[in-house]
């Protein structure tokens, strides 16, 4: 195995970083202080572990490796293990041969064995934080990991955690945790950072890499240390004062996507009822070119951050006795929307003397965006759900998602002549790229677009809009 790069010298005085001074950086750490002697930073090697090799792990892991830090990834499911040490990628973000020339150099590995932290310098934590049934806030995964990685912390390892979560948990949970189970003091024997992962699949202009990259440590020592670690593989790092305004950070950015899609999505149903078109209001606000930013209504939101994470904070807020009302109501609009399209759906089909009951119904795209093949908390599962509720009988067409097992159902061929005919509607749930809208809007007897993909075709008054 070749040997790992190491760590650039990156002096703890340096100035490459915004703001340092404002969140009490200091320039005179005493790394001796927090385990490690001060000439370490060009003396180490630095080695990697990432716990977690999902939609954020694997692309952050891969980062490591890119930059020549060999990294070793801790990934509860064997599986995934063998599909990375044989090469393969099954994130899609992640290309089969990137990945695969990183295994080959010896820089990326993975396992299901903690003791592997052991030599590592930091190990980065991006395990799943989802609600529990009462929505609330589920850290189970993300404790039980720390119960073990704590069983192998040593002295001058850093901790982050860069899943979504409160404020509060890196210096309430997960610092205590790694405490008790190595004997060790968090911010004296060893760091511990938070640092936001912001992903977001699919997405090409940004990357993990070139993402910035928000850090905050226990101690200004702590973060020092973490930005050590970050800097040499990401192109910029943003220091702040504390974990808590780290963690604030990301939900306050998920939260406003979630508002103002919100915002959107009301105005949509207003609309509707009004007779106007949304999407051409939404456009021409656009043209102004200050004061407004676009959002899009839709079919409801999807994915792991924006219709969980903004209710990691309103359960913590009850702590302080204080009520978030935009999120709650933005939670309530947003979740509606599958209902709404429902609703939508069956107007469409009653102009054609139809009911719900008994319709073929194509659900076209299923992802909880397009382009991409994440299922998690899609909207187009509820769709599905509601109309067979209402006795439709619904098939659906992804090619990004050939099976939907939670459904039990799998993605019908789109062959033959005008298959979109033999259907009573369409649904344009999630609208892929790769899908021609205009053979849709000529074939299909009536069309339900809750995502504008027939925008500017004309058609013949059987393309409903959102
Ligand atoms: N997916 C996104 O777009 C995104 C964006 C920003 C932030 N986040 C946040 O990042 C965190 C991780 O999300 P994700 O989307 O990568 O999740 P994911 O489900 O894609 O990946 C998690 C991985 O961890 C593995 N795992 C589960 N328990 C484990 C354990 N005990 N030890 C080792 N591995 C274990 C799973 O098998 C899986 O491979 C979440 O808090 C999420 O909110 C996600």
């Amino acid at each position: 195995m070749p040997q790992a790069r190491r760590l650039p010298a990156v002096a703890v005085a340096s100035p490459p970083f915004v703001g340092r001074e404002a969140m009490g950086y200091n320039p005179t750490f005493d790394g001796a202080a927090a385990g490690r002697s001060s000439s370490d930073p060009q003396e180490l090697p630095v080695k990697i572990a990432v716990i977690g090799l999902g939609y954020v792990g694997l692309p952050l892991a891969m980062v490591f490796a890119e930059a020549g830090i060999e990294v070793v990834g801790i990934e509860a499911v064997a599986s995934r293990c063998d599909e990375i040490n044989a090469g393969r990628s099954y994130i899609q973000d992640v290309p089969g041969e990137s990945l695969a020339a990183m295994v080959a150099e010896g820089l990326l590995h993975a396992t299901t064995d903690y003791a592997a932290t052991e030599d590592c310098d930091a190990d980065i934590i991006c395990l799943p934080t989802p609600l529990n049934a009462n929505r609330e806030p589920d850290l189970t995964l993300v404790k039980d990991a720390t119960v073990k990685l704590a069983g192998h912390l040593r002295r001058g390892q850093l901790v982050t955690l860069e899943s979504t979560t409160y404020p509060g948990t890196t210096r309430d949970e997960l610092a205590p945790i790694l405490e008790a189970g190595s004997g060790l003091k968090a911010g004296v024997d060893f760091h511990v950072a938070f640092s936001p992962e912001r992903v977001d699949p699919g997405r090409t202009d940004y990357t993990t890499k070139s993402t910035p990259k928000v850090i905050g440590g226990l101690t200004p020592a702590c973060t020092a240390r973490a930005l050590e670690v970050y800097k040499p593989a990401l192109d910029h790092v943003v220091p702040v004062s504390t974990p808590e305004v780290a963690e604030m950070t990301k939900l306050l950015e998920n939260i406003f996507r979630s508002v103002n899609i919100a915002l959107m999505n009301e105005l949509a149903m207003l609309c509707d009822r009004m007779r106007i078109d949304v999407w051409e209001v939404i456009d021409a606000a656009a043209t102004k070119p200050f004061g407004f930013m676009k959002f899009q209504p839709g079919p409801g939101l999807g994915g792991h951050c924006i219709p969980i994470d903004p209710f990691y904070l309103s359960w913590k807020a009850r702590e302080f006795d204080f009520w978030t009302e935009f999120i709650e109501l933005a939670g309530k609009v947003n979740e509606n929307m599958p209902y709404f399209c429902v609703e939508k759906l069956h107007r469409a089909l009653n102009t054609r003397g139809k009911s719900l009951n008994g319709a073929k119904v194509l659900v076209l795209g299923v992802a909880y965006k397009a382009d991409i093949d994440d299922l998690r908390e899609s909207p187009a599962l509820k769709v599905i759900r509601l109309l067979r509720a209402q006795g439709a009988d619904v098939r659906y067409h992804d090619a990004y998602c050939p099976q939907l097992p939670e459904l039990e159902m799998s993605s019908v061929p789109l062959e033959g002549e005008r298959p979109y005919a033999a259907y009573d509607v369409v649904a344009i749930v999630t609208a892929h790229s790769a899908v021609d809208y205009r053979v849709v809007a000529q074939e299909a007897d009536l069309v339900v677009d809750f995502r504008n993909a027939t925008a500017g075709l004309s058609s013949a008054g059987n393309v409903w809009k959102l």
